[in-house]
């Protein structure tokens, strides 16, 4: 994590708690966002992701509050505050960053949690609209805010993420699967973190030292996402039925091709890509354990290729992006989009040696579509929630 970046947002929410509260927090807790290298719309089916965690994080502060009330301050929001009652039931509020404080509290209540009041107050440095995560890095620290407080015992890591997703899906009302939770919950420094989506198994893999994991954001804020992402589950959902499967990941490529007929073409080809992206996954893994970056480069530019053409989720400007950082990269280095897509993030796996050339070489010729320079973060694969200061 570097070390300065975190201690400015540690002081600006330690400091905006003290403002609000009259004392200092007892708990400063911190999740990161995370970028996916490859395995994208593979979670829901059940398949492999290979994320790492990156060094944006989010910052919760809490300490005790008056005994029924959780009071929650937004410090990146003009200060935006929210009160509620936890053993209320959930009631949706029209600012997002409220439903995601209250969201945690109710899956901790639907799990059976106990909690009463506290103070809260939370700061954060994920890009937001980036397709980096800054929602999962939130519920993440959040679930283990309270957990800490109210001694809920000790919530393992997965279970933190499950709460988080639980909050998403049921009160957030966003259908996301389990990756960007499980990433900023289990991710391990200086590794990446394979996932089986389906056991929820989890393990690192390191990044060798030599590479920089470098973030170029198209300019493109992702847009709309709601709904297409929904749609694309729906039609994997709709193709694991055809297939007689549990889920996509099931299926091997042969009995994909084998199985086509009477399969929509569409549903076929956003099948072929998690299909193919799965294979693709844990490829991707082996040749990160072996340093092959050749390899990689080949199965990203793939992945790439796949989102476009058979998942439909990237956009101009973001396909443009891609081809300008692989024609400095050739086979030397990765690029693909990252996330759910329509807009955001690109990632490279590039040697650190070339960073700063890839990033100029992207501002000599990307623009964005209102002609400024692609942002651009070089990111240290980072360690998962951690407990900054325990009461
Ligand atoms: C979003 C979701 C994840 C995953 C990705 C696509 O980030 O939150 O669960 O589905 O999109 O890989």
């Amino acid at each position: 994590m570097t070390v300065e970046r975190r201690a400015l947002l540690r002081a600006k929410v330690t400091q905006a708690y003290v403002d609000s509260y009259g004392m200092e927090p007892a708990i400063l807790i911190a999740a990161p966002g995370r970028v996916n290298l490859i395995g994208e719309h593979t979670d829901y089916n059940d398949g492999f992701v290979l994320p790492c965690a990156i060094d944006y994080e989010t910052i919760v502060a809490i300490g005790p509050g008056n005994e029924a009330e959780v009071h929650a301050l937004a410090c990146d929001l003009d200060s935006d505050h929210d009160s509620f009652d936890p053993i209320q039931p959930f009631a949706k509020q029209p600012a997002e960053w409220k439903n995601h404080v209250r969201g945690i509290a109710a899956s901790l209540t639907d799990k059976g949690f106990a909690l009463t009041g506290s103070n809260i107050a939370i700061a954060g440095n994920v890009p937001q609209g980036a397709g980096l995560s800054s929602s999962a890095s939130l519920g993440v620290a959040l679930a283990k805010a309270f957990d800490e407080m109210h001694q809920l015992g000790g919530l393992g890591k997965t279970e933190l993420a499950l709460i988080a997703q639980h909050s998403e899906n049921h009160y957030v009302g966003c259908a996301c699967g389990i990756m960007d939770q499980l990433a900023s919950a289990r991710a391990v420094t200086g590794a990446a973190l394979q996932i089986d989506c389906r056991s929820l198994e989890t393990t690192p893999i390191s990044i060798p030292d030599h590479l920089a994991i470098a973030v170029i954001h198209s300019g493109v804020q992702r847009g709309l996402v709601d709904s297409a992402y929904n749609e694309r589950r729906v039609q994997c959902e709709q193709a694991a039925n055809h297939y007689g499967v549990a889920a996509l990941r099931d299926l091997t490529i042969e009995q994909l091709e084998d199985g086509q007929s009477g399969l929509d073409e569409v549903s076929f080809r956003r099948a072929r890509h998690v299909v193919t992206e799965n294979a693709r996954t844990l490829a991707a893994g082996e040749a990160l354990i072996k340093g092959d970056l050749t390899a990689l480069s080949t199965l990203m530019a793939q992945s790439h290729t796949s989102m476009r053409d058979d998942f439909e989720i990237t956009v101009p400007a973001i396909d443009q992006l891609v081809e300008i950082g692989a024609q400095f990269l050739g086979a030397t280095g990765g690029i693909r989009m990252t996330g759910g897509g329509f807009g955001g993030c690109v990632v490279a796996v590039v040697e650190k040696s070339k960073a700063a050339a890839l990033e100029s070489w992207v501002s000599q010729h990307y623009q964005t579509p209102d002609h400024g320079s692609a942002p651009f973060f070089l990111c240290e694969p980072s360690s998962g929630v951690s407990v900054l200061q325990a009461r």
